[in-house]
């Protein structure tokens, strides 16, 4: 290893991991078998599978299919689910990481178990760096690795997850480059580069969880950590897509009156839709919506109420039983069928009050705006996870009825009704609409 530039030294075991194992104490036995000596500003790399082993980060799974239960425990890990598609779901985890199934490994652990990614892959990497220099009296830098999928490239490559005694990146802006021009926004994913090294002389089928690079020229630069490597949610321009992502989610929302019965809304995506429903703009910053979700039996009682409500108006139009009965009909088709049915409502308790009917018309009309603005976030949030929905008119023309009936304050506005479900038949696609007639210039 005298000759310049960095010697990549893979160190093989037969050792099987167990929880409650030492680190140190692993890396040590193919340090000795192979005959490698840490010398000062070496790197240890370490698969954070080994990590997690020792560290006892093992989940039982649920009986039933494994390959759905991990996926479950990936959606309770995140924070974020960042895609999914049937093949796959990306997390962003509760450390920041975006991975395929939350970075949860499936090999080498039993068909019904789990890895989870270490708690906090820092501190497990200071910790044998710690370990090393206890046992060696050398000063290591740690890489805490693992393999990850990238956007837009086929293929994984190896990561740094968690970093001791080594830079995570290499700061290179304000240098300049051969040409002398100004760099300004190089950053070199050190650790990264690292990981990646470390794995060119790894291979899946045999037991090399520790790898030691050696000549990495780090002088002067401050150590860093793996945290350094997540990009601030604040910088991340991708996770709102493209400025055609939002147009696209919009224009999928159609109004859906025929729903498939068996397929249940996941509690997951209507959490999603109501979330998005609070970030509505509303007056004087309140948050005067809510979302009443049905049961069996509360549906029930409010739809036989409101049909005897509705029936009464319609007689007292003038209009024939037999026209009432097939427009209660087509309502019910809708409302007694979908598998979810919400009751959008507006409080009016935050509304300012004003002593003519001419302020306090406009007062109640601006927190019903707010509702629709709700209500149409939560629509299109349902639309961009497949499900579909169709807001009826419903108790906004009964609000008495509807809080007589399930004992409501006077100042909780119903606006409407939405039937939830997956569409019995995938909607029609909006054809092209322009703005064609709807702006105009005054
Ligand atoms: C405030 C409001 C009330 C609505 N009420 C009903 C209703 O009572 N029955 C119904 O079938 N659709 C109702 N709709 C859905 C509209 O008919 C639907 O939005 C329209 O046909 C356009 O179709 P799209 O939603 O697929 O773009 C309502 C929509 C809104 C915004």
């Amino acid at each position: 290893m005298s000759r310049p530039g960095v010697h990549i030294v893979p160190l093989p075991t037969a050792q099987r991991v167990q929880p409650g194992d030492d680190l140190t104490a692993l890396l040590l036995t193919p340090l000795a078998q192979h005959g490698v000596q840490p010398a000062d500003g070496d790197v240890v790399c370490v698969a954070s599978k080994v990590v997690s082993l020792a560290e006892g980060a093992i989940v039982e799974l649920p009986p039933g299919d494994p390959r759905a239960a991990r996926r479950e425990l990936a959606r309770q890990h995140a924070a974020e689910v960042v895609a999914e598609a049937p093949w796959v779901l990306i997390t962003r985890t509760i450390h920041g990481y975006v991975a395929a199934n939350g970075g949860i490994d499936a090999s080498n652990v039993g068909e019904h178990a789990a890895l989870l990614l270490p708690e906090d892959p820092d501190a497990s990497a200071a910790a044998l760096r710690a370990g090393i220099a206890a046992a060696t009296g050398r000063r290591v830098g740690v890489v805490i690795t693992d393999t990850f999928g990238r956007p837009w490239r086929r293929g994984q490559t190896e990561v740094a997850l968690g970093v001791a005694g080594l830079p995570a990146l290499r700061d290179e802006r304000g240098g300049v480059d051969l040409d002398g021009r100004l760099l300004e926004v190089t950053e070199v994913a050190l650790a990264d580069e690292v990981a990646a090294a470390a794995d060119l002389v790894r291979r899946k089928d045999t037991g090399t969880p520790f790898v030691l690079l050696r000549g990495l020229d780090t002088a002067g630069l401050p150590d860093g950590t793996g945290a350094d490597l997540l990009r601030p949610l604040a910088e991340d321009l991708f996770a709102a897509g493209g400025p055609t992502a939002a147009e696209r989610a919009i224009a999928r929302r159609r109004t859906v009156r025929r729903f498939a019965p068996e397929v249940a809304v996941p509690e997951h995506v209507l959490e999603a839709a109501v979330a998005a429903a609070g970030t509505a703009p509303a007056p004087h910053g309140t948050r005067p919506w809510r979302f009443l979700r049905l049961t069996a039996s509360t549906r029930q009682r409010l739809l036989d109420a409101m049909a005897a409500q509705w029936r009464t108006d319609l007689l007292s139009d003038g209009v024939e039983e037999e026209v009432i009965a097939r427009r209660l009909e087509r309502s019910d088709a809708v409302l007694r069928t979908a598998p979810e049915l919400l009751l959008p409502g507006v409080r009016l308790d935050e509304a300012h009050h004003y002593p003519d009917d001419r302020r306090q018309r406009a007062e109640r009309d601006l927190f019903v705006l707010s509702g629709g603005a709700a209500l149409q976030n939560l629509q299109v949030v349902l639309a961009a996870h497949g499900f579909g929905t169709a807001w009826i008119s419903s108790t906004a023309f009964c609000p008495g009825t509807v809080r007589e009936v399930l004992d409501l304050p006077e100042h909780f506005d119903p606006i409407g009704m939405v039937a939830v479900g997956a569409p019995a038949v995938p909607p029609a696609p909006r054809g092209p609409r322009g703005p064609e007639g709807l702006l105009e210039e005054i």
